[in-house]
């Protein structure tokens, strides 16, 4: 694979925390993000502008947005699902609307309660409010690789909701594997037929490691051509509203990943672990990342204390035989 400029966007502070049972402290989210700002992320996904009764975990959405530290050349994104979402993140100055609706049916009603018409109408006018706020908008499509309650969602489907928000006038489109569905047979596919079919469109793929296969789906997304990838610090995260769901690819097993296929991403494993650390203090459970655990393939640890007898030991078998293997 030809070494390629990869960007990763941080989703921990919307999609991870969203997940969590605590309620991280607005001041002490504020300070984690400024750590993440500095790590050398294309975007931070900062927080949602949804019903704080919906996801009371970033009710302080307003708050966060305005608070944080903006790095140059960051691109601090916001989730918005509807025209109030949108007024608040504009007063947040977010730079960038995250668009959600869901390619099935069924989540799209349990997740945002609305037919995916009603999704599509309301998103149609939450894009012209961020074209006229001069604001980028990019739509992450959920279980585009399939649903935990409808199943697998046509590609004809996928397809058509990408042409319709693209004919709206959005930068990106981000597809989701909202649950952890997806195997890399069928990423290298979706992937290839939307690249092929919106050329000028910024895809971003989006997994989860709910099975094990997101850094196989990674994998997979990067011989599609994708380029941009969403990934949560320490693997936390997913959608309260799907069945099933947990973590996101981990960022520290992505940008690993990454750097063993020789990709520059701006991040490298060493340097994302104090912000891991900062948040498995805040969330006070252990973080699911593998990397975190087992740390880089690059990383050498000491034999064991008794090496020494152990080698000369065998080497004395040897030469208690004459020398003979
Ligand atoms: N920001 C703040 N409050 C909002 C809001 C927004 N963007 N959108 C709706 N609300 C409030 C309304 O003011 C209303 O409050 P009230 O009960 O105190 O009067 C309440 O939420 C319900 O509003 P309604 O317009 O009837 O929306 P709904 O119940 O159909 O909910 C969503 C629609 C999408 C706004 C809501 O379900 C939601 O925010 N869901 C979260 C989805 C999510 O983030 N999922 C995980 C990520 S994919
Ligand atoms: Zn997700």
């Amino acid at each position: 694979m030809t070494p390629t400029r990869i960007a990763v966007h941080e989703v921990a502070p919307r999609d991870g925390l969203q997940m969590e049972a605590v309620f991280v402290p607005t001041d002490d989210k504020v300070a984690w993000i400024d750590q993440l700002s500095g790590l050398g992320y294309a975007k931070i996904e900062v927080t949602s502008f949804v019903s704080p009764a919906a996801i009371p975990a970033l009710r302080d959405a307003e708050e966060v947005m305005r608070r944080i530290r903006r790095a140059p050349g960051v691109v601090y994104t916001a989730l918005v699902p509807n025209a109030r979402g949108a007024e608040r993140a504009i007063d947040g100055r977010a730079d960038e609307f995250n668009l959600v609706m869901s390619a099935s049916a069924t989540h799209n009603l349990a997740n945002l309660r609305m037919t995916q018409a009603q999704s599509f109408r309301t998103l149609a006018d939450v894009t012209r409010m961020a074209q006229q706020a001069g604001v980028a908008v990019n739509v992450s499509l959920s279980c585009t690789f399939g649903c935990p309650m409808q199943g697998d969602v046509p590609t004809a489907e996928v397809m058509g909701w990408i042409d319709r928000f693209i004919d709206l006038g959005v930068q990106g489109v981000t597809l989701c594997d909202t649950t952890g569905m997806a195997d890399p047979g069928q990423v290298l596919a979706l992937c290839s037929a939307a690249l092929a079919r919106q050329p000028g469109t910024a895809f971003t793929a989006h997994f989860h490691d709910t099975r094990g296969l997101a850094g196989a789906n990674v994998f997979a997304a990067l011989q599609a051509g994708i380029t941009r990838f969403d990934a949560s610090l320490g693997g936390i995260g997913g959608c309260p509203y799907a069945p099933g769901a947990s973590g996101n690819a981990a960022t520290e097993d992505v940008v690993h990943l990454l750097q063993c296929l020789g990709h520059a991403c701006g991040l490298c494993v060493e340097s994302l672990a104090p912000a891991a650390d900062t948040l498995q203090a805040l969330l006070g459970h252990a973080l699911p990342s593998a990397v975190r655990r087992a740390g880089p393939r690059w990383q050498r640890h000491a034999p064991p204390a008794d090496f020494d007898s152990i080698r000369d030991r065998a080497l004395a078998r040897d030469a208690g035989q004459g020398g003979q293997a």
